[in-house]
């Protein structure tokens, strides 16, 4: 008998809506806009490393515009985690084995933990600088004094999880195609566009 597991309780925040087969249309539109955002941003900050500091203004420009997208991203994400605590996941395909829904439910869940802490720790780093935050050109008000060693910390946190993220999306993607391959039903839970009515759709757990 294919159970729900009951942990990770961050994957159960929500209970689950067995009655459904694909997430919201809010969070199905929030998922690919998020994944080609946040592809976009990981790169970019990479990218950005090697951007050389002449001509003066060069290397700022791309800093600047890598803390804008990344605060927009940011509050993409906080309705992206508001919208999840306060809807219902679908019911996972009745065929799935406990360890394969355990495993997404920890993986989902570690895959948020990233999504926030980017870019948290990416504005608190960047405010505990002696440079303003500029969002889209406008200066935000400064919060702390410059404070070198927190910076430091807050860069290495950005740093750090920016990798594991990476390896996160990397597994994720890889899950994904696994599903795909197995015509499980998985992936069409959060692609846009909904299989055809008559369509053999599979069951959810009960
Ligand atoms: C930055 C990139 C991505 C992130 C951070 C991300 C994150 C997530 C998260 C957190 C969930 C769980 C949804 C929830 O419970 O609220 C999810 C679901 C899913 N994602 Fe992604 N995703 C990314 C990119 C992708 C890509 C590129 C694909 C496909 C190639 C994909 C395929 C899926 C599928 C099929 C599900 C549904 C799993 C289920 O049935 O619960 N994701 N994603
Ligand atoms: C979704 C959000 C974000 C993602 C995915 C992201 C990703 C990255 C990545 C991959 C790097 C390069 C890391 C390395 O290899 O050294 C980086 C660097 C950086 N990011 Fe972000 N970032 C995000 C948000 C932000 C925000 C909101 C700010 C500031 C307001 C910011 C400020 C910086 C700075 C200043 C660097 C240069 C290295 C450092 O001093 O920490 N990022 N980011």
């Amino acid at each position: 008998m294919n159970k729900t597991p009951a942990w990770p309780p961050f994957a159960e925040a929500t209970v689950q809506d067995t009655s459904r087969l694909r997430y919201t249309r809010i969070a199905i539109v929030l998922h690919w806009l998020l994944a080609v955002g946040l592809m976009y941003q990981l790169t970019l900050g990479i990218w950005m490393d090697g951007v050389p500091k002449t001509p003066p203004g060069l290397r700022a420009e791309w800093f600047n515009w890598h803390k804008s997208v990344g605060l927009l991203l940011g509050l993409l994400i906080l309705l992206r985690g508001v919208w999840r605590l306060t809807h219902a996941r679908p019911g996972w395909p009745k065929a799935l084995p406990c360890w394969q829904q355990q495993a997404a439910g920890i993986s989902h869940a570690l895959l948020y933990v990233c999504m926030f802490t980017m870019p948290l720790s990416g504005f608190l780093g960047s405010s505990f600088t002696q440079y303003p935050i500029k969002f889209f050109g406008t200066p935000l008000p400064r919060l702390w004094q410059a404070e070198p060693d927190l910076k430091n910390l807050l860069s290495s946190v950005h740093t750090g999880t920016s990798y594991v993220f990476i390896g996160l999306i990397v597994l994720h993607v890889m899950a994904t195609l696994w599903h795909v391959l197995r015509r499980d039903g998985v992936f069409s839970r959060i692609w846009p566009v909904a299989q055809k009515a008559g369509a053999a759709a599979p069951e959810t757990a009960a």
